[in-house]
């Protein structure tokens, strides 16, 4: 039996172009994105060069433009420089992300001044998302309350996390939050399987008690988002392996397969991976657009049969029930058994004017 879900959105995903192709680049992630059931995604602005400004937001756009095969919008990346050119972009971005703890790439803002500075100038009606982990979480949400704005908290880990904003949600202040599927499906009692170097990811794999604290705490968590970070298995099994998963392929699988087990229902995924991306980060509806599954099918995740780049996942060989079968992008057919039928170009920037 077909089951039918709307286009997913996925708020959180690492295409690598510019600058690091063979880790993936705009064709090769979203054809990733599309055999995940993903029809819509927010590109991180962590690339080589990082997205900071109109030059290399216009190099991005340019590439995005020639090569995306599913709908999409880019953020922009804060920096100490960049608090007052910004909000000259807002309309052409998914939104501003500003990296407060440590993690891959260079955008990491170390001084607070620089975090108020961006927290008073951008837009408020536009998204601002945020790495912040721990006492950084607390800090931002303290400073973003300042400017009664409203903040995006990336890929929530840990049990003190989600209590923060759920206590923060109960007193009125305006943050959202996302998960991802491997904080909910692993933990660090997983990484010796994974491996060490494989294993390495930020926020890194917490503990069974934090990752029990994501599920009891669900109506806490606004969004599922994947943080695709495809890194190779060369870089992965080298000696400075840095942090990330591939997930775009695996994070649907998963969830149904909770599904299945009764730990999460449809509506829970489609409420997170659709209905809330897409009133946060204000998106637009894709008018005929759909994921069909098959949600009986059982199959096993395996690195090498998936369409990114990265050629590893750390789910190999798990066993998982539910299968994307088709997908229909604004009435076209871009997917179907295992299939990219799309050509480079089709997807469209849904923060562009349309002509
Ligand atoms: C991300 C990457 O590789 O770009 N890595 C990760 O471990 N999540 C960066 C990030 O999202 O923090
Ligand atoms: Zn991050
Ligand atoms: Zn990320």
């Amino acid at each position: 039996m077909l089951l039918r879900l709307p286009g997913l959105i996925d708020p959180h995903v690492h295409l690598r172009e510019p600058g690091a192709t063979h880790k993936e680049d705009w064709q090769s992630g979203t054809s990733a994105a599309l055999a995940g059931g993903v029809t819509l995604v927010l590109a991180m602005p962590n690339t080589q060069p990082p997205i900071t400004d109109t030059d290399t937001l216009n190099l991005v756009l340019q590439a995005a433009r020639r090569k995306a095969l599913c709908d999409y919008a880019q953020y922009l990346g804060a920096t100490p420089e960049n608090v007052h050119l910004a909000p000259g972009l807002a309309s052409r971005v998914a939104g501003l992300k500003m990296y407060l703890d440590h993690t891959y790439g260079p955008l990491r803002l170390a001084d607070m001044m620089t975090w108020m500075g961006h927290l008073a100038h951008w837009p408020a009606e536009v998204p601002l998302a945020v790495h912040a982990e721990g006492r950084t979480l607390a800090a931002v949400i303290l400073l973003a309350s300042f400017y009664s704005r409203p903040v995006h908290l990336c890929h929530v880990s840990r049990r003190e996390e989600i209590v923060i904003i759920r206590a923060a949600k109960e007193r009125g202040l305006k943050v959202t939050c996302e998960v991802t599927p491997h904080h909910l499906f692993l933990s660090e009692e997983d990484i010796p399987a994974i491996g060490q170097g494989r294993a390495e990811v930020r926020p890194v794999l917490a503990s069974p008690v934090d990752r029990q604290a994501l599920w009891d705490n669900l109506e806490v968590i606004d969004c599922f988002a994947t943080d695709h970070a495809p890194h190779t298995l060369a870089e992965k099994d080298g000696p400075t392996p840095p942090p990330g998963f591939p997930g775009l392929e695996t994070a649907l699988p998963l969830l149904l397969t909770a599904v299945s087990e009764g730990r999460l229902t449809l509506d829970d995924i489609v409420q997170r991976y659709y209905v809330n991306p897409q009133r946060i980060f204000r998106l637009p509806s894709q008018p005929e657009t759909w994921v069909e599954v098959d949600a009986e099918a059982a199959w096993e995740i395996q690195g090498a049969n998936l369409l990114t780049r990265a050629g590893w996942t750390p789910f190999e060989g798990w066993r998982v029930r539910g299968r994307i079968v088709r997908v229909v992008v604004r009435g076209t057919e871009a997917f179907r058994d295992g299939k990219v039928l799309v050509s480079p170009g089709f997807g469209r920037n849904v923060r562009e004017e349309l002509a």
